[in-house]
């Protein structure tokens, strides 16, 4: 064996231990039913595992007009932005965003993690404070230690504590707070109005990520910030294009000084070639559909109420909410696996969410609804869940079913 890579195969041995390896799986075929069914490895899978909320990814007018922009405009946008990148397509997406969004100025980046690193690490830097939710996303995190800023991690929607932080650092001068407005592991909800009164009481700065809430909260689809009637008052809204919208990309919407600095120093979007146009096609589609079809933001909001009914009609402890992600917290990895793989058996993906993604002693299935899913799906959805429940305890003793319960609680 090579021994130059021995240090590795530790590693691995170690993480093959705590059952946190992961691997990737190919998907076959995903247009069945609007994406709403999978093929993987060979099996026919009832997707309970994407971010596809809205069921848009497949929508043929969206299809349509990404091809229609990679017609006109080539398949690739051939450099930055700022060299010659910048088609007049991104300009009309922008202006649309901040329309929609009804701020100055809209930034588009190519994802969601190059939002947050380019953001956070361009308007934040040492000498800075920043108090970040523990549970933020991963690319809020990799852009606060991009910023070299101060970083305090506040309890998790704890705003008692997060006064306190505060408190503490009242001489520093310039101070960021930052949270996901839906969590993305979790589904539960930032406190955004409370958090708009600890902004302004100590004079902090509040950037807020409404990946998971951008097209599923608010009228038009804004976001939670919308939905609250705080969004004005948000210096940084981030959002993203991957998830309802069913496309790719993200953004920021924010003043018009906020917007100018970040084009000239956000890094993530100096130093990276413009999104293709094709994507940038679908997205205006896509942002137009978000906006008009009402009716999938009703729908994915019933059935987010509806599987969590039935998942506790089958005893299972699911936090309250309406928001379309559904952890089943378990604890152990193992057998967040075994719940997962068992799914998969009898013709369900939803996937095990295990460490570094959550704090260990916390995996879980993380089940997301579509606003396409039908009440039966979701039903023999849930009869599922039960049956391979009652199949572990019967193999187990008993013992499986009441971690699965006792851990649950903690949602
Ligand atoms: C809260 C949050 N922010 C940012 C991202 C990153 O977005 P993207 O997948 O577009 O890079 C994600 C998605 O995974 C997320 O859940």
């Amino acid at each position: 064996m090579d021994t130059r890579y021995a240090w590795l195969e530790e590693e691995w041995r170690q993480m093959e231990q705590e059952a946190t390896t992961r691997r990737l799986q190919a998907v076959e075929s995903c247009g069945e039913e609007q994406g709403k069914w999978i093929r993987v490895e060979g099996r026919r899978l009832l997707n309970l595992s994407s971010n596809n909320y809205l069921g848009l990814a497949h929508d043929q007018r969206i299809v349509e007009a990404g091809t229609r922009a990679a017609r006109r405009w080539g398949a690739g946008s051939t450099a930055s932005r700022l060299v010659i990148g910048n088609y007049a397509l991104y300009e009309e997406l922008e202006q649309e965003l901040a329309a929609w969004k009804k701020r100055d100025g809209a930034l588009v980046f190519a994802n969601g993690y190059q939002a947050n690193t380019g953001v956070i690490s361009a308007l934040i830097g040492r000498g800075d404070v920043v108090f970040s939710d523990r549970w933020n996303h991963a690319s809020i995190v990799d852009g606060i230690i991009l910023s070299r800023a101060k970083h305090i991690r506040y309890r998790h929607n704890d705003l008692n504590h997060l006064e306190e932080l505060l408190s503490q650092h009242e001489h520093v001068q310039r101070k960021w707070i930052i949270t996901d407005s839906i969590f993305s592991m979790d589904g539960d909800m930032a406190r955004l109005t409370s958090l708009v009164m600890l902004k302004e009481r100590f004079g902090a700065m509040l950037m807020v990520d409404e990946a998971h809430a951008g097209g599923v909260r608010a009228e038009e689809g804004q976001g939670l910030c919308h939905e609250v009637c705080v969004a004005e008052k948000i210096d940084v809204l981030m959002g993203t294009f991957s998830k309802a919208f069913g496309v790719y990309g993200a953004y920021v919407c924010a003043d018009q000084e906020i917007i100018r600095y970040l084009t000239a120093k956000a890094r993530s979007h100096i130093y990276s070639t413009a999104l293709p146009p094709a994507v940038i096609g679908s997205v205006l589609e896509a942002l137009s559909l978000v906006r008009t079809e009402t009716w999938r933001r009703r729908a994915v909001k019933r059935n987010a109420i509806l599987f969590r009914q039935m998942l506790r009609e089958h005893g299972f402890m699911v936090g309250d909410g309406d928001t379309p992600i559904i952890p089943l917290m378990i604890g152990e990895n193992e057998l967040a696996l075994r719940y997962s793989t068992m799914l998969i058996e009898r013709g369900i993906s939803a996937v095990a969410i295990r460490p570094p993604t959550v704090p260990a002693g916390s995996a879980r299935i993380r089940f997301t609804v579509m606003a396409t899913h039908t009440h039966a799906e979701l039903k023999w959805a849930a009869d599922q869940l039960a049956a391979i429940r009652a199949e572990l305890m019967h193999a187990d003793s008993g013992h499986v079913d009441q971690r699965v319960l006792e851990q649950s609680e903690e949602v």
